[in-house]
């Protein structure tokens, strides 16, 4: 029979749980031992860990966070570190270790693999979908629901004010989720880290945008999504600019980390269940220092090391959203 560790990692996701709950599933139905660190990597390096059974299961597929928590975890950055978890492992008897977490959570894993020799396997969860190699990350489907439905209740506020709001979305250097809340929100412009030029030139085109509408409907309220991080000096700097070129009334809105929590919706369980069996599934075959994913919907495996190559928006998405923004009004 075989052990198996589980540890939820870095920024949590909608979805986390239910992939948690598959694997126990997994680990049942075939006689695997299944033991769960606590705190992420941390945990790891501490040895705080808790057994999972079926009992654990219930109603865990619809609950949003993780219970294994989660965190970011500096010593993992460092060789000692790395030596404690890989010593923890060994100590503990654990055959494969399975990661669920982004793009920092897999860099350590791919270092943890320097000092330990059982099987590592990562699981994409971020709401960023920011990872090369799965066309969706657990967490990602449910975030865009939730910035969608944030967007849709500003709107009804912008409407009735006839009022211009910037909303700015999580993503962390991917407009993943920028371009999709845009798109499902039907806003008015979308401001995302793979087109950004300067300030200058997104100032113009908003600006143009605008009054082109204006002229059009006359005055109505205008929606512009901003991926975080992407505006030079934050959402403020953004609001500002607006208000010194002569647009009053400008409000800024910063979803945050509302768009991590809730419910994860069935795009997510169903990426969740299906990634948390394939998991088990390779555990005792050869097959390690890998990340799970789904491409076109089958499973496929990629090597940790490829997870942080750059992964494009969708250029139909893009497209659209473009055609959107430029030719609605023009
Ligand atoms: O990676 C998930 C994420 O929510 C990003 O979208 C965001 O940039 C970051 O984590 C926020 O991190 P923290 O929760 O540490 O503030």
């Amino acid at each position: 029979s075989k052990r198996v560790a589980v540890l939820t990692s870095g920024g949590d996701a909608p979805g986390m749980n239910a992939c948690i709950r598959a694997i126990v599933i997994a680990c049942k139905k075939r006689n695997y031992d299944l033991i769960g660190y606590l705190h992420g990597y941390n945990g790891l390096i501490k040895q705080e860990s808790i057994s999972l059974s079926l009992d654990s299961t219930h109603n865990l597929i619809q609950q949003g966070g993780t219970v294994l928590h989660s965190a970011r975890c500096k010593a993992f950055t460092e060789e000692a570190g790395l030596k404690q978890a890989a010593a923890n492992l060994s100590e503990a008897g654990v055959d494969a270790l399975l990661v669920i977490g982004g793009d920092g959570s897999f860099r350590g894993a791919t270092h943890l693999a320097d000092h330990y020799l059982g099987q590592i396997i990562g699981i994409p969860g971020t709401i960023d979908n920011d990872i090369a190699g799965t066309d969706a990350t657990i967490g990602y489907y449910t975030a865009i629901d939730t910035a969608m439905n944030s967007i849709d209740k500003v709107r009804d506020t912008a409407d009735a004010f006839e009022r211009i709001f910037l909303v700015e979305v999580m993503g962390r250097h991917a407009g993943f989720l920028a371009l999709n809340a845009a798109l499902s929100s039907a806003a008015d412009y979308v401001i995302l880290p793979e087109f950004f030029e300067s300030p200058e030139s997104e100032i113009k085109k908003i600006l143009t945008q605008i009054h082109a509408q204006r002229r059009v409907r006359g005055s109505v309220s205008f929606i512009v999504v901003v991926a975080e991080n992407v505006w030079p000096q934050g959402l403020q700097a953004l609001t500002k600019a607006l208000n010194d070129s002569g647009i009053t009334d400008v409000r800024p809105v910063t979803l945050g980390h509302v768009q991590r929590g809730g419910t994860p919706v069935s795009n997510d369980r169903l990426l969740a269940t299906s990634l948390g069996e394939y998991a088990v599934s390779l555990v005792g075959t050869d097959t390690s220092n890998v990340m799970v994913g789904e491409v076109n919907r089958e499973p496929t495996t990629v090597p940790l090391t490829t997870t942080s190559d750059s992964k494009p928006l969708n250029s139909a998405q893009v497209a659209l959203m473009k055609s959107i923004m430029n030719e609605r009004y023009g």
